[in-house]
This record gives C-alpha cells, structure tokens and sequence, in this order.
C-alpha cells in the first residue's frame, strides 16, 4: 500500500510561525469506506481562509480544526481508488480534503468535481477557473452588481482572488484601481494586467492617492480590512457598494478584525456593504464556469502562479502568501 504524507495541525500557531504548530507524517492509504475515493494530490491550493480555522475562533465561517488532524485544503489530484459509483482510478478532480499526498473524501462533502480537459494548464482550475476566478465573479457581479464605467478598487490586487476581479472588472469595462503590496505587484497590474491605476499600500499613502485619482469609487472589493479600509470608507462615492470577500489583515488573530475607524462614511455616503462567501453560490458555479473559461481561452483572463515543490515545503508556501511574497496564485506541486 502506498503511504500517506500529510501536514497535521497539532497547535494553534502563533503570528505564522507555523513549523511551531504543524508536523509532517506518515500512514499508510487505506481502502476507502462505501462512498468514498482516494484522491492522490499533484498540487496543494494554499488559501488564506484556512488561516482562520487554525485558530479556536468559533464565529468564524467554519468550525475550528480539531487539533492533531490532518490540516485541510484544496487539491488537484487523480482518483486512484474509488468506492463510489461516479468516480473511477483515473479521474483528474478537484475537491477540499488535507495537506496532504492522499486524501481520503466523501465526493459530495468534499465538493469533489471531474476536471474539464480541455484547459491545457490543470492548475488554473485552483485560480482563474477555481475558487479563486469563482469568488471574484460570483462577489462582482452576484453580490455588487457592477455596471460599465464603474469606477471599481480592488485590495490585495495581484494576489490570486484579486488580480481575477481587477481582471472581471476591466473586462466588463470598469475603471480599475488596485491596491497591492510592492512596486512590483503594482506595475504588474498597470503593464502586464491593464487596469487604470495602482497604489502601493507600503510606501503610499492610500487614502491620498485615491483622492488624487478622484475618489469617487462606485465599487471595492475588499480582501484585507483594517487600514485599507479605513483608507478606502471616505472615497466611496454616494450609494457604493462594499463587498467584504476576505478581511486577510486579521486572520492571525483570534477576535477578528476591529470594525472600521471610518464606520460613519456607511451613513454619509449611503453605503451598501455585504459580505461574499463562494460556498453560498457553489450552486451558480455551473453558469460561472464558462464565462470565466471563454476568457481564459481568449486570452483575456490570466494568472500567474507562485508555486513551490515537495510535501515537505509546504510550510513555507503558506507562509509565502501569509506574507504577501506571492504574485498570483500559490500552490505546491507535490508530485514528487
Ligand atoms: N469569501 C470567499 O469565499 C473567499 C474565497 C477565496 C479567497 N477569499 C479571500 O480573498 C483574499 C485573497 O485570497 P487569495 O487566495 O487570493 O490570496 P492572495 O491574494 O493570492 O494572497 C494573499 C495576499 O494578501 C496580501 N496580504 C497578506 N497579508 C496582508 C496584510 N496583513 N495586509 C494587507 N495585505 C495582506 C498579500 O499581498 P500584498 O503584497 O498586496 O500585501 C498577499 O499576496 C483573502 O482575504 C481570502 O480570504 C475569500
């Protein structure tokens, strides 16, 4: 039987010292129980979200992970044994299981979905065709409602999520402002990605740049809260939407995030602000797919990947998007 290597969570982790709380083992695969498959991983997604569940925070959006279980995450992988009748050795799917090389899942808790073959790069079915492409579409136009012309801001611009809505937004002709970690990321976003303009939250000052480029926002795309927040409230225009698809700045934390400095702008501007979580519009994925895959194959959707190979690194892959180090989307190839 092969063995098993996966990531078990066996502390609350500090900050992101995350080899203090995390250790790599081993157990050999089993067959799977009636109902089940056995899915051998190719890549790992790392996703900010899971941060929160390795905290003992109980009003998050998912319970908090058992300590000394495995740590859970997407994969990409093949089925290498099913005990399920619509999945069979072979398969090339994508579901929710663990950090892991094997992932044991029940199809339908595990979201478990047969891969469309005619995407040359299996890995955009984490990013632009995955949760990622899903999250920004279904949150810019399901949740915000954007129209053409609209001036939209989107935070943690070049990372996976947003560099996929600052894409939507441009394509559904939008003016976009991104707001991202380095100059880099920056003129990424301006040269290589098209969008209007782009703000560099280390150096700049947020709240100044964007009155410099008219303020007037009809539309952000939250992914950070706190400062940038702050700095974004008073540049709404008059009835903005707000649609709060990640508040990364607090997800070390075990109490969340304050609520923003600027809370009276909601009432001054009439503002409309919702939260966005995919797994409430899993449904719509079906009608998102081939919108954000048409673009995709037009060359009009693209994402880039921050990836790092083995098992074994796999910490420092997590740590790397924790940190803002990733352009795009960061995953593992644990192939190997
Ligand atoms: N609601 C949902 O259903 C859903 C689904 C998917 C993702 N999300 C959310 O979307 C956001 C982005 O996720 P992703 O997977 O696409 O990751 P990502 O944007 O590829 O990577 C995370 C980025 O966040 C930025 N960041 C990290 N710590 C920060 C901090 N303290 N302050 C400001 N920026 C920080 C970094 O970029 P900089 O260099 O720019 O700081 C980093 O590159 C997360 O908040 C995530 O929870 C939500």
């Amino acid at each position: 039987m092969p063995t098993n290597r996966f990531w078990r969570l066996n502390e609350r982790p500090e900050g992101h010292d995350y080899p203090a709380a995390l250790s790599l083992e081993e157990q050999e695969v089993v067959s799977p129980p009636d109902g089940q498959v056995v899915v051998q991983a190719d890549y790992l997604s790392m996703d900010p979200g899971v941060r929160v569940w390795m905290t003992a925070r109980e009003d998050g959006y998912s319970p908090p992970i058992p300590l000394g279980t495995p740590m859970q995450g997407q994969f990409i992988g093949k089925v290498t044994e099913s005990a399920h009748p619509d999945f069979a050795p072979g398969d090339l799917v994508r579901g929710f299981g663990h950090w892991a090389t094997h992932s044991t899942v029940d199809p339908l808790l595990s979201g478990l979905t047969k891969l469309d073959s005619e995407i040359d790069d299996v890995r955009q079915h984490f990013g632009a065709l995955g949760l990622n492409g899903w999250t920004a579409l279904c949150g810019l136009v399901d949740v915000m409602d954007i129209k053409p012309g609209e001036t939209v801001l989107v935070s943690a611009a070049a990372g996976a999520t947003g560099s996929v809505a600052c894409q939507i937004a441009r394509n559904k002709g939008c003016r976009v402002i991104g707001i991202a970690g380095s100059d880099d990321k920056c003129s990424y976003l301006t040269d290589e990605l098209g969008i209007d303009a782009a703000i560099n939250y280390k150096t700049q000052d947020v709240d100044a740049e964007l009155q410099k480029l008219g303020s007037n926002i009809d539309a952000y795309f939250e992914n950070v809260g706190g400062k940038i927040l702050d700095a974004a409230l008073p540049n709404m225009a008059m009835y903005g939407k707000i649609g709060i698809c990640g508040l990364i700045g607090g997800y070390t934390s075990d109490s969340g995030l304050p609520g923003p400095a600027r809370f009276d702008q909601i009432l001054m501007k009439r503002l409309i602000i919702k939260g966005i979580f995919l797994p409430d519009f899993m449904a719509q994925g079906k009608d998102y797919y081939p919108a954000l895959k048409r673009w995709y194959l037009e060359g009009r959707m693209q994402l880039g990947f921050d990836e790092t190979v083995g098992i074994e690194n796999v910490l420092d892959s997590f740590t790397r998007l924790m940190t803002g180090k990733n352009t795009g989307k960061v995953i593992v190839d644990v192939r190997s």
